[in-house]
């Protein structure tokens, strides 16, 4: 093997990793959640301050709140961006557009129906410093914490079991808030719903990397 031989088996699974919105009813239980976190937890936090928490939600009725508060923010959401969203360039993009929207609505329909909801908090920090020169933005605090969600999905990959970032809720988000009891120093970045899929894994449709790759100076395509 050369020094740039790909682990095929991740390298596939990374690949074939994508938004599962329909589940089954078969439980996961708390040791493989808590494994999906610890994976999470080791993704890469600016000067490793890991600006986040967890809150992990399997009580039917706190689902069920957490589901109202979805469904009334994708009952908002949906026609809104529908009236600015380009029309589709392709039959293929029109068709991918259809099914994502379906499963999206099958969601917010069903939300309560996974078997665990996951909360990812961030408290409100910022992580601006100064020095006499001024203030150095060297990136959002966001960015510390959606490797986080990017590894707790892949985690949970290994084990069979999808998940999908969501961010609809915060339409609605101090009442989401208020479910859990979640202090006002922490936004909600994230609710992701965490079952055993009915779809399947597959390559799902997205912009080549060559179409959107520069080298050495910007516009410069291979
Ligand atoms: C920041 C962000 C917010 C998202 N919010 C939602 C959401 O609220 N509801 C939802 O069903 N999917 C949501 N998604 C999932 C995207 O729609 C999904 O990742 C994208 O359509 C690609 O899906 P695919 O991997 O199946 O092709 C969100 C994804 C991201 C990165």
């Amino acid at each position: 093997m050369g020094s740039t031989a790909r682990d095929e088996h991740l390298y596939d699974a990374i690949l074939t990793t994508r938004a599962m919105r329909r589940f089954t009813d078969e439980d996961v239980p708390d040791e493989v959640v808590l494994d999906c976190l610890r994976a999470a937890v080791q993704a890469p936090s600016g000067g490793n301050i890991q600006p986040y928490q967890f809150v992990v939600v399997r009580d039917p009725d706190r689902k069920s709140d957490l589901a109202r508060l979805y469904r009334q923010a994708w009952a908002r959401y949906e026609p809104a961006v529908a009236k600015v969203r380009p029309e589709p360039r392709s039959e293929a993009d029109a068709r991918s557009l259809a099914r994502n929207l379906a499963a999206s609505d099958h969601l917010a329909h069903h939300l309560e129906q996974a078997p665990v909801l996951v909360l990812v908090l961030m408290p409100r920090i910022s992580m601006v410093v100064h020095d006499d020169q001024g203030a150095m933005d060297v990136g959002p605090t966001y960015a510390s914490v959606y490797p986080a969600v990017a590894n707790f999905i892949l985690a949970a990959r290994a084990y069979g079991l999808g998940t999908v970032l969501t961010t609809v809720f915060r339409v609605y988000e101090d009442e989401v808030r208020e479910v859990c009891d979640v202090p006002d120093r922490f936004e909600v970045l994230a609710l992701l719903p965490l079952g055993h899929p009915t779809g399947r894994w597959g390559v799902a449709p997205r912009r080549p990397a060559e179409a959107i790759t520069s080298w050495e100076t910007f516009g410069a395509r291979r």
